[in-house]
């Protein structure tokens, strides 16, 4: 397929860990605002169907395009990186880090007392935190301001410029017993984009995080299509109760955020939480 031309207000976007959920919602709501995507996951059978089957309108113009990635293998990311910028003709405005072992308990109710949970903790930290910034560093060469390498900065940059927002968690904040591997994963990478924000600001690249709360995600996905399922179905009046905003998350509501963020040109190193309110909220 040819590289894609692109005009000012299209910008393309990698959304790692998109075959499903919340990344499957956020490549299509990109999609649907006119940008163009590149989707990484390392789900072959479910990133093959949301690109050529879920998305295939999108993909029958050539707006979206997808590679299997190993995002714990650094390698594999600097390849598809590559690939994903020729496809992008060498410029990338935004990375959305969302690709996550995205359960927050350890397996089979095990507790840290748990030797076994040891090669876990090692899969949580490679896959949330090590990948966000192997990711990110793949992605610099081809978002950082061509005329501000060797000026002064920032300022120079026409418009909201090029960002990187990585899909943390509310769990970075609060944790239920057993999320040791999750939460301090999460919490790390608060730091790391923090610390981004500063670095990269003189490259004209913002830097930011979303915080998802409890956000239903199983329709996005095959299985999801295949049944029919739909958000509505999977809501409980826990999620009423839990909630000040009265609902649990929908995926569109993470997607608001991300678009925000794409066009907010004086906003960097901010942790954003969409979680309805529930951190808030005294149980
Ligand atoms: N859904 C929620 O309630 C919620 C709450 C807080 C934070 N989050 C965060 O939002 C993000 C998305 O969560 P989700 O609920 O959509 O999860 P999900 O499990 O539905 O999707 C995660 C995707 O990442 C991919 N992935 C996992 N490991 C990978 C690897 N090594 N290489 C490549 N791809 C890999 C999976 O194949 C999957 O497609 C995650 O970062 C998660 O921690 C979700």
């Amino acid at each position: 397929m040819a590289p894609i031309e692109n005009s000012q207000s299209s910008k393309n976007i990698i959304v790692s860990g998109g075959a499903r959920g919340i990344g499957r919602a956020l490549s299509r709501y990109f999609l649907e605002a006119g940008h163009h995507v590149y989707i990484f996951d390392i789900d072959e059978n479910e990133l093959k169907y949301t690109t050529t089957v879920h998305l295939a309108k999108y993909h029958k113009a050539g707006k979206v395009e997808s590679a299997i990635c190993n995002l714990r293998d650094v390698n594999d990311i600097r390849d598809k990186v590559s690939t994903a910028a020729n496809f992008f003709n060498n410029r990338i405005d935004v990375l959305i880090s969302n690709g996550s072992i995205a359960s927050p308990y350890w397996k089979e109710g095990r507790t840290m007392e748990d030797p076994e949970t040891f090669d876990e903790w090692q899969a949580y930290i490679e896959t949330n935190l090590t990948s966000p910034f192997a990711m990110s560093q793949a992605c610099i060469p081809y978002m950082k301001s061509q005329i501000s390498d060797s000026e002064s900065g920032a300022q120079k940059v026409h418009g909201a410029g090029p960002c990187i927002i990585h899909i943390g968690s509310f769990r970075a904040h609060q944790s239920d017993p057993n999320q040791e591997g999750y939460a301090a994963s999460k919490s790390g990478q608060l730091g790391l984009m923090h610390s981004m924000a500063i670095s990269l600001g003189h490259l004209g690249i913002r830097v930011n995080l979303i915080a998802p709360g409890r956000i239903k995600v199983a329709h996005e996905s095959k299985e999801g299509d295949e049944k029919g399922a739909d958000w509505e179905g999977q809501v409980s009046e826990k999620d009423v109760d839990d909630h000040p905003t009265n609902r649990a998350g929908r995926p569109k509501d993470i997607a608001d955020a991300a678009l925000y963020l794409i066009q907010a040109g004086f906003v960097t190193g901010q942790d954003i939480t969409v979680d309805g309110g529930a951190l808030k909220k005294k149980n």
